[in-house]
C-alpha cells in the first residue's frame, strides 16, 4: 500500500475564508464569554418547593426523587433558615397528608391546624423574612387524588370546588401565607379567591396563578412525594391543559389576569419553554416556571447512571428558564444551586 502523504496542518493564506463576521471571536476566552453573557442565574431567581409531613425531627427520602426528602415541621424550619442564608427568596409548601385525614371532600384542607398551616406559622416565627407560597388545590387532601370535588359520576364539580378553594386560600392567608398559588385549574378560581382575600383584609396576599398547567406525565414523582399517586382515579385531563395546546395558554392567562392574578406560572417547565416565552412576551407580568418532579428525576436518574454530568445539566436547565423569560424558577435543585453559586461566586 502506498504511503499517503501527511495532510498539512499548517495554516496558510490560501486556506483562509474571507469572513468579515467570525462569531467565535466573542467566545475566545472566559473573560470574553463572561462579558457577552446575556443571562445570569442567581439564588434570588429560585423558589424551593418542600414536602412536609407529620412527626418530629425526621426526614424521609422520596424514592422517585433522589436527594429530596419529606420533612417534619421542625426540619422545615431548619431548611427555611438554610434557604434564607443562601439568599433563596421564597419556599413553596406541599403537604404529605396522613391517609387517615384524606376524604372525598378534602375537608382537611380547611383545617386551620393542618400541616401546611402549622408549617406556615413555624417558619414565619423563625424566619420572618422568607416568602411563603402555598398551593391551592385539594389533591393532597382527597381520597380520590383529584384537585376538586367529584359528583356521583366522578366528574369534577367546578363551581362547588371553587367555593372550597376560596376557603382553603383564606385558611392559608390567616396562617401567614404570603403568596396564594392556585394550581387546581378550575374556572373562575382566581377571581373568587381575590374577592375573598380582599373582603377578609388580605389586600397584600399575592396570587400566583398556575395559568398554564398541563396534564403532564412529569408530575409522577410529586404524586409519590405527597402520597396521592396510589389513590388517583383516572386522570386530570378535564381541568389541566392539553399538551398539544399553546394559544389556549394565552387565553387562560388573560382570564387569570382579568380576575386579579399578580403573577403567572407555567408548569411543567422544560417541555413548555415556548409557553413561558409567549406568556412573558404577551403580558409582561412576573412569570414563573415550575421545573417539576419528573424533570428533576430525569436529570438525577441520568446522572446516577453516569449518562450525563448532573451538575452541568442542572445549571443548563435552569439557565434555559432565564433565557425563555422566567422571573423565577420553582426547582427542587434550589438549595444545591444556591450552594454552588455561593461557592463559586
Ligand atoms: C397539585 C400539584 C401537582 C404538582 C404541584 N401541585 C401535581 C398534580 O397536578 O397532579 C406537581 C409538581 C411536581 O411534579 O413537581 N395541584
Amino acid at each position: 500500500r502506498p504511503v499517503q502523504p501527511e495532510p498539512s496542518i499548517r495554516p496558510d493564506a490560501s486556506s483562509k475564508l474571507d469572513l468579515v463576521q467570525r462569531p467565535r471571536r466573542n467566545r475566545k476566552s472566559e473573560w470574553a464569554r463572561q462579558l457577552m453573557r446575556e443571562n445570569t442565574l442567581t439564588a434570588a431567581d429560585l423558589i424551593w418547593p418542600i414536602f412536609v409531613m407529620d412527626g418530629t425531627d425526621a426526614r424521609v427520602p422520596v424514592s422517585s426523587m433522589p436527594g429530596v426528602e419529606r420533612l417534619t415541621v421542625d426540619q422545615s424550619v431548619r431548611e427555611a433558615e438554610r434557604a434564607a442564608s443562601l439568599g433563596i427568596p421564597a419556599i413553596a409548601l406541599f403537604p404529605f397528608t396522613d391517609p387517615a385525614l384524606r376524604s372525598a371532600d378534602g375537608a382537611e384542607a380547611l383545617n386551620g391546624e393542618n400541616l401546611v398551616c402549622r408549617t406556615l406559622r413555624a417558619i414565619k416565627d423563625a424566619v420572618p423574612h422568607i416568602g411563603l407560597i402555598t398551593d391551592v388545590a385539594l389533591d393532597p387532601y382527597t381520597s380520590h387524588g383529584h384537585d376538586g370535588l367529584l359528583d356521583a359520576d366522578g366528574r369534577i364539580l367546578n363551581d362547588e370546588t371553587v367555593a372550597v378553594l376560596v376557603e382553603q386560600a383564606l385558611v392559608q392567608a390567616e396562617a401567614g401565607a404570603d403568596v396564594i398559588a392556585p394550581s387546581d385549574m378550575m374556572d373562575g378560581r382566581v377571581g373568587a379567591i381575590r374577592r375573598a382575600l380582599d373582603a377578609a383584609g388580605f389586600l397584600d396576599a399575592q396570587i400566583l396563578a398556575y395559568s398554564a398547567k398541563y396534564a403532564s406525565a412529569f408530575y409522577g414523582p410529586f404524586r409519590d412525594a405527597v402520597g396521592s399517586s396510589g389513590c388517583l382515579t383516572g386522570d386530570k385531563r378535564t381541568y389541566q391543559m392539553d399538551p398539544a395546546n399553546g394559544t389556549e395558554a394565552l387565553r387562560e392567562a388573560a382570564l387569570d389576569i382579568e380576575e386579579g392574578a399578580d403573577m403567572l406560572m407555567v408548569k411543567p417547565g422544560m417541555p413548555y419553554l415556548d409557553i413561558l416565552w409567549r406568556l412573558k412576551e404577551s403580558f409582561g407580568l412576573p412569570t414563573f416556571a415550575y421545573q417539576v418532579s419528573g424533570e428533576y428525576a430525569m436529570i438525577e436518574a441520568a446522572a446516577a447512571n453516569g449518562w450525563l454530568d448532573g451538575e452541568k445539566a442542572m445549571m443548563e436547565s435552569l439557565m434555559a428558564f432565564k433565557r425563555a423569560g422566567a422571573d423565577g424558577i420553582l426547582t427542587y435543585f434550589a438549595p444545591r444551586v444556591a450552594e454552588k453559586l455561593a461557592r463559586e461566586g
